[in-house]
């Protein structure tokens, strides 16, 4: 039986800017600036002045404007007389730019706050769904060998070429994990449906997930076939992730610690973990972890795992989560097969910090652009260890692939790339 190899572990830096999209460097259009969140109405205006480059910050705007109507209805019916949403995000940004750890904690230590949900998206959404991405990406270039047209992701690329991936995000409030896995299938042409489900203790979430993703589809209501010679390519790229989505995402709202109830016989989280092609942990340890059911909770999800099922996880490098993951995949009979113990992340120069400068100003914190974290991709053995694919491998994936293990063998010289013995 052929092996998988153990990655060895490496310091990666990504200094280069990398194309997301494995496309020409960007052609931007720089939208104009206007003051403050208050500005909605001047959203539809900027629309006009999107980027002809895909970008994926502009969702931002579109979440936002659902959490200010969620904040009015909710302020109406209690008639509360809180400080404005802005206000409490800026609080709830200057709270978690202060924290080492991304928490859940928000402003009034909820993330049912939709004021602590806005500070999360505003934070983190894009750098999260990019990081998804790029570490799937490395992990499959990784874990390719072209010259035999195989690869490791074996499992996963049959769903794939099948033409149907089932992904389960822990913990993934808003979904932006869920979001880099439509991105990684773009990037590489592939045009699989994704079932996607999220598990969180947080119920609000839902809401707010489910705007992200209604907002890809610009021509909802509209007669694709009348408008689509009228969309911008940016609208074109959102679509495109939006098509890949089959149905929208479940969402399940369970406490993953509380054993007694997640993942029990039958239950629509056990259904979703057992047909789950691929399982998302981003930045859930660090945020469970000083709960002493977290690693029950995580061997319960572990064990779970189909056969051939990839596990990614990706936290803050300073977490000190990388050590109870790795002990507990060993443990639960997991390979590790591929693993950065500190990745310096960089947001493509193409998702503009200036497209957020109304934001900014208002919440007086930055989105966060760059992140330091370890990043693990673990695989439930199955019987077959190798996929061939080399019949199958389009000349988009095979350039992404050499891209990435280039950038890769470039940082790090010593990095093991999978190759058939
Ligand atoms: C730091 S956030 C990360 C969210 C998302 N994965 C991302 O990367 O943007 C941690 C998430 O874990 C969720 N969470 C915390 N404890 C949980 C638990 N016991 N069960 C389920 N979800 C939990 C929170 O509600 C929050 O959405």
């Amino acid at each position: 039986m052929k092996l998988i190899p153990n990655m060895s572990m490496l310091i990666l830096k990504q200094e280069k800017e990398v194309d997301h999209e494995g496309l020409s460097p960007p052609d931007m259009v720089i939208g104009k600036e206007k003051g403050g969140i208050s500005a909605m109405a001047a959203v539809d205006k900027e629309t006009k002045d999107m980027p002809e480059r895909p970008s994926i910050t502009w969702l931002i705007k579109e979440v936002f404007d659902a959490l200010c109507l969620e904040d009015k209805v909710k302020s109406n019916k209690e008639g509360s007389s809180e400080e404005s949403l802005e206000k409490r995000c800026a609080e709830a940004c200057k709270k978690r730019m202060t924290q080492k750890a991304i928490s859940p904690l928000g402003v009034k230590g909820s993330l049912e706050d939709p004021a602590a949900r806005m500070a999360h998206v505003y934070l983190h959404f894009i750098k999260n769904a990019y990081l998804v991405n790029s570490v799937l990406s490395d992990a499959y270039a990784a874990c390719t060998h072209i010259p035999s047209g195989t690869t490791v992701f074996n499992e996963v690329m049959k769903a794939i070429d099948w033409g149907r991936l089932s992904v389960f995000s822990l913990g993934g409030g808003p979904g932006d994990d869920i979001l880099g896995v439509l991105m990684f299938l773009h990037r590489h042409g592939f045009n699989a449906k994704v079932s996607g489900a999220v598990a969180d203790k947080c119920g609000a979430w839902e809401k707010t997930m489910n705007s992200i993703f209604k907002s890809l589809n610009s021509t909802q209501g509209a007669d694709v076939k009348i408008e689509k010679d009228k969309l911008t390519q940016q609208q074109v790229y959102l679509q495109n992730l939006w098509r890949r989505l089959d149905g929208g995402i479940k969402y399940h709202k369970s406490d993953i610690r509380a054993p007694a109830y997640f993942l029990q016989p039958y239950s629509a989280e056990a259904m979703a973990l057992a047909q789950a092609d691929i399982i998302l942990l981003p930045f859930v340890v660090s945020a469970i972890k000083d709960n002493e059911d977290c690693s029950a909770a995580l061997q319960n999800v572990l064990e779970n795992m189909k056969p051939g099922a990839l596990l990614i996880y990706i936290d803050t490098a300073k977490s000190g989560c990388t050590e109870t993951i790795n002990e507990l995949a060993y443990w639960c009979g997991l390979r590790r097969i591929f693993f950065l113990t500190e990745m310096t992340f960089d947001l493509p120069k193409y998702e503009k910090k200036e497209y957020l400068e109304r934001y900014s100003k208002e919440f007086e914190a930055d989105s966060v652009r760059s992140a330091k974290v370890a990043s693990i991709v673990f695989k439930r053995p199955s019987a077959a260890c190798e996929f061939e694919r080399k019949g199958r491998m389009s000349d988009r994936e095979r350039k992404n692939i050499q891209q990435a293990q280039t950038r890769l063998r470039k940082k790090n010289p010593s990095f093991r790339f999978f190759a058939p013995s």
